[in-house]
């Protein structure tokens, strides 16, 4: 049961402080066991490595309370294995992947009252995090480690829920070539935060970004990847070395394929053709999938036929899709849903 007094229905996108974490420390070479504690507060040197250099990684996923009254996970091995994908490329030590899912587990199971009802439109997101330490002055990754998770219950990414999204060209580049995009690292993030409060300033819901080296391909947004439906009722989706692989998006194209028996293609979507889409989303855990109503390239509108009003009818039957999975209304494909017991 959902016994904490929590008004779910019209809870936003925002942090609300639960009573347990999950917390393990990397020193001399080794991860300790780990264990919850209830103190949110963090204390680490002024000089730690993620203070100074920003050396640090994240994960999201979410907790759902299913219609027969379970609580489940989506997908938790692939945002272990994205973790670790993540760890690497920043020098971090990785986090096992049964580690990961323990803490998962664990971290779930000690705050259970906080996942929001069945049908309730909330969700429990989880926020597994790592970062360095210890004191680093001189440019080089951290010796110590923290792993932490920690869980809030949350509504629509978007205000609004389910109503269609304005994005607009932004002028500033999210990922480098051959840099960070592909991974979920903190400082893709910073950088973000002026372009996205840019976006807002001018009305606009996020920022579609193109890639940095010949804007001329769609990227992703700040928080979501994006899918298209061509007139023809195919899924494509953007392909780039810079985009982070979205288990969200990765699940999308499945159920597109397996499920709904369309075609889905990940490639190459240059900014000219989105015109000539019929439908458009963004997809991610948090955003679940928001429908694109329009694009605004500088001045310039690309209005959707599926409109402002309310999603178009192919996305609509994806989100149907997925939301039903993860809420145990259609039978998941195998491994896919991991119950907390
Ligand atoms: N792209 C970016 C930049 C994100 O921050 C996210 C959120 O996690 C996604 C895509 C969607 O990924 P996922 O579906 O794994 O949540
Ligand atoms: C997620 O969807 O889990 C994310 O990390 C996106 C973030 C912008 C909230």
């Amino acid at each position: 049961m959902s016994t904490k007094n929590i008004d779910w229905s019209n809870l936003g996108f925002s942090y609300v402080k639960t009573d347990y974490r999950y917390v393990s420390n990397y020193k001399n070479g080794a991860w300790d066991d780990g264990a919850l504690i209830t103190d949110d507060m963090v204390k680490i040197s002024e000089c730690a490595c993620v203070l100074q250099y920003s050396q640090s990684c994240f994960e999201g996923l979410k907790a759902y309370r299913t219609e027969d009254g379970r609580v489940v996970t989506f997908r938790p091995d692939l945002n272990a294995e994205r973790m670790m994908d993540s760890a690497k490329r920043l020098e971090m030590p990785q986090f096992p992947k049964e580690r990961f899912i323990d803490a998962i587990d664990q971290v779930v199971k000690a705050n259970i009252d906080y996942v929001p009802p069945y049908g309730s439109g909330a969700t429990l997101y989880i926020r597994p995090y790592m970062f360095g330490s210890d004191a680093i002055i001189g440019v080089k990754p951290a010796n110590e480690y923290q792993f932490r998770a920690f869980v809030t219950p949350v509504g629509p990414y978007f205000k609004g829920g389910a109503k269609p999204v304005v994005v607009r060209i932004p002028d500033f580049d999210r990922a480098a070539p051959h840099g960070t995009g592909n991974i979920k690292a903190g400082l893709n993030y910073a950088m973000s935060l002026h372009p996205i409060m840019e976006a807002h300033r001018e009305g606009f819901n996020e920022n579609m970004y193109l890639d940095p080296a010949t804007r001329t391909k769609v990227e992703e947004t700040g928080g979501a990847n994006i899918i298209f439906v061509t007139k023809d009722n195919e899924i494509v989706t953007p392909l780039s070395d810079s985009i982070l692989p979205s288990v969200t998006r990765r699940s999308i194209m499945y159920i597109a394929e397996h499920y709904l028996g369309l075609k889905a293609t990940q490639r190459v979507v240059y900014f000219d053709e989105v015109k000539d889409f019929a439908e458009c989303g963004l997809c991610g855990t948090a955003a679940v999938i928001s429908p694109v109503g329009k694009i605004n390239d500088h001045g310039k509108e690309i209005c959707f036929p599926s409109g402002m009003e309310k999603m178009g009818p192919v996305i609509q039957k994806l989100y149907d899709t997925l939301t039903g999975i993860q809420m145990g209304r259609i039978e998941a494909p195998e491994g896919w849903i991991h119950e907390i017991r």
